[in-house]
């Protein structure tokens, strides 16, 4: 049985204000993580997916069509885990120069994640991962996740409309900006571009 305290907010609610409010991190977190755990909790339920962590039921299921409704819930439950994770409020950290390194400058980076969320079309994620020797930004859509594919995530930005509706209505573009450029955990980054 996976529980929501295993998954617990690293701030308070009404932390991340004013670029989000306690509101949306109220229903992201507490309905939203909450229903993904209850419903993997019963998916699971009597499978050997009970014996393993949430990281080796994602990998295995990503594998099996028929476990697509394990894999999506389970797979959201981490990439929501990390989402958080990649945020905290009034961050100081400088952007690691690894990432300067590859895409030019932080402004460049910045240019390019941000051009990726912004045209991922419906739900989704947009990653910084380590592919391979290589740093690259990509998207996956709905519930996957890098890890399925042999990549690790170093940062991501959760693109449903679900994480920023409340605030921005329409205007994801404007939620991008501020997650980059006030939420960013850079700390949190630079522990996972660690080799
Ligand atoms: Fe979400």
């Amino acid at each position: 049985m996976f529980t929501i305290t295993e998954f617990p907010l690293p701030y308070a609610t009404d932390a991340l204000g004013p670029y989000i409010s306690q509101e949306t991190l109220q229903t992201h977190h507490g309905k939203h993580v909450a229903t993904y755990i209850d419903n993997l909790n019963k998916l699971i339920d009597g499978t050997n997916y009970q014996e393993v962590s949430l990281v080796e039921i994602i990998k295995e299921s990503a594998n099996r069509p028929e476990d697509k409704k394990i894999f999506n819930n389970a797979a959201q439950i981490y990439n929501h885990d990390f989402f958080f994770h990649g945020m905290c409020p009034n961050c100081e950290a400088q952007i690691p120069q690894e990432i300067i390194d590859t895409f030019g400058s932080e402004e460049e980076f910045k240019k390019k994640f941000k051009e990726s969320a912004t045209t991922l079309f419906g739900s989704g994620y947009t990653w910084l991962v380590r592919d391979g020797d290589e740093l690259r930004i990509i998207n996956t859509a709905n519930a996957d996740t890098p890890i399925a594919h042999n990549m690790k995530p170093i940062l991501t930005a959760d693109v449903w409309e679900h994480a920023y509706y409340l605030d921005y209505k329409n205007r994801r573009a404007d939620f991008i900006d501020n997650f980059l450029n006030n939420l960013v955990n850079w700390n949190f980054v630079a522990e996972n571009l660690k080799k």
